[in-house]
């Protein structure tokens, strides 16, 4: 693993679009796969101005982000559909029909993941993927548990992440209870993963990812055995180290 030090948020955010900004210039055509959370928004919002004001151009790529939400549709506020369009792909010139999301209302599980899975095999897999890093060390929303699930699943969420992400909602309650998420296989066959992560409250989860044991109870720890993984961080979150 590759562990670049940023100051703070901001720095964290620009090193990152940075590293996006090289992947896209040098190969159009990438596949980047992409993470929501509050992590990624700063850097988002660079790749938007950097798109109006640098000629970055994403007109050839594509996206696939790792998560949604059971139940949510693209114009619920609270989806990761919503949070894209709004964050990055309205600002960027990415064509709508080549950003992918799981299909959060899909009424078959099984269906749903199928199909996700078929569009990542068709895009060629991805070139490079964005991580953010959950309280608890998951990835994508691959909670911990008892193995490393290879490909696209539903998943209950743990009260911990449901908790976490009530920020995002009008109340608690309303935060969706299952989720569609890639596989850690998925992840892991990525050709170059960038992972960025900031703040204090998740530098016990940093520790576990890069110094613990490699374990599903930590999702994130499988990140050890990918032989190109840069881990963006400030200093915060890299308190315990
Ligand atoms: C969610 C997402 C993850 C993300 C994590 C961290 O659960 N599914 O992909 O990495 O939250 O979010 P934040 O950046 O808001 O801390």
């Amino acid at each position: 693993m590759r562990l670049i030090r940023a100051n703070d948020y901001r720095d964290m955010s620009k090193k990152a679009a940075n590293l996006i900004f090289s992947q896209v210039t040098l190969h159009p055509k990438s596949v980047l796969g992409l993470a929501t959370g509050s992590t990624p928004v700063g850097l988002y919002e660079l790749l938007g101005r950097w798109c109006r004001e640098k000629n970055l151009d994403f007109s050839h790529a594509t996206t696939i982000n790792l998560d949604e939400y059971q139940g949510l549709g693209p114009t619920d506020e609270t989806s990761y559909r919503y949070f894209m369009d709004t964050h990055l792909f309205h600002s960027i010139n990415i064509r709508e029909n080549r950003t992918f999301l799981p299909d959060g209302m899909s009424e078959n599980e099984e269906e749903a993941c199928r199909e996700y899975e078929r569009i990542i095999r068709s895009c060629g897999g991805i070139d490079l993927q964005l991580l953010g890093l959950g309280h608890n060390g998951h990835i994508g929303f691959n909670e911990p548990s008892g193995c490393f699930p290879a490909h696209t699943h539903a998943v209950a969420l743990s009260e911990n992440t449901r908790l976490s992400n009530a920020r995002f909602f009008k109340s608690p309650e309303d935060v969706p209870y299952k989720a569609y998420t890639m596989g850690i296989g998925s992840i892991m066959k990525a050709k170059k993963i960038v992972l960025v992560v900031n703040g204090e409250e998740k530098a016990p989860a940093v520790r576990d990812m890069i110094r613990g044991p490699i374990t599903p109870r930590m999702p994130a720890s499988v990140l050890q055995l990918h032989p190109d993984v840069t881990v963006i961080a400030d200093e915060a979150a890299l308190s315990l180290l």
